[in-house]
């Protein structure tokens, strides 16, 4: 495959779907082919399901089928969107993938990452993303964040309490180090142009690097 798989990963308020757009913008700015997606969702039948997962009405939502759907999603995005683009050799960046679910549902719902990880397995079928962005902030401010943004929808996750989202936050320091070579860690704790120019810089020397 020609393309490159970059992934953005963190908890709620790290700011990371907002750099993740204006990443965009400046990575297009400098010539490249690329592609921003999101999950759960990106194309008709995974937004379809995000909608179920996400509904603030559904808590009598099962952890494993939770995590069933979300690996479901995953699927139908891999395969209409994100390998086609990788095959026409664009850069994809895709807010959220595999290890939010490690994190989410092998972590804090305790369904256990390595069981996470093969029932996505199975939906991913090896594809692993090239490089993954970690936006670092600890979940007390991101929650902050999210609170002051009125703005902001609240999903269902978002009425998680404080403890789930430190399982979060304590989930993601184990995926960074068990894969240090695929995850970046960002400070997310800073000035939004600073935050931003470190992701751009990350992509643009790994990509200079490949
Ligand atoms: P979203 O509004 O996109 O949140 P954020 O801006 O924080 O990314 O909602 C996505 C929610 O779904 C978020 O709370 C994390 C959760 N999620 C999982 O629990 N597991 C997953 O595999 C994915 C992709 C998301």
């Amino acid at each position: 495959m020609d393309g490159y798989f970059i992934t953005f990963e963190g908890g709620e308020g790290s700011g990371k779907s907002s750099i993740l757009k204006s990443a965009k913008t400046k990575l297009a700015d400098l010539g490249l082919d690329v592609l921003a997606t999101r999950e759960p969702g990106g194309i008709e039948i995974a937004e379809k399901i995000r909608d179920i997962i996400l509904d603030p009405d559904h808590t009598a939502m099962d952890a494993r089928t939770e995590a069933l759907l979300l690996a479901a999603a995953r699927r139908q995005h891999l395969t209409e969107k994100v390998l086609p683009a990788l095959e026409d050799g664009k850069i994809v960046l895709c807010d959220r993938f595999v290890d939010s679910s490690l994190a989410y549902q092998g972590f804090a719902r305790g369904l256990g990452i390595d069981e996470v990880f093969s029932v996505n397995q199975f939906a991913i079928q090896d594809l692993m993303p090239d490089m993954t962005l970690f936006f670092d902030i600890a979940p007390k401010k991101g929650l902050a964040r999210i609170a002051a943004n009125e703005n902001r929808e609240r999903n269902r996750l978002d009425f998680e309490n404080i403890r789930f989202h430190e399982k979060v936050y304590e989930a993601y320091q184990v995926l960074v180090s068990k894969f240090p070579d695929r995850i970046q860690v960002i400070n997310a704790d800073q000035p939004f142009a600073q935050v931003e120019s470190e992701a751009v810089s990350y992509i643009d020397a790994y990509l200079k690097n490949k």
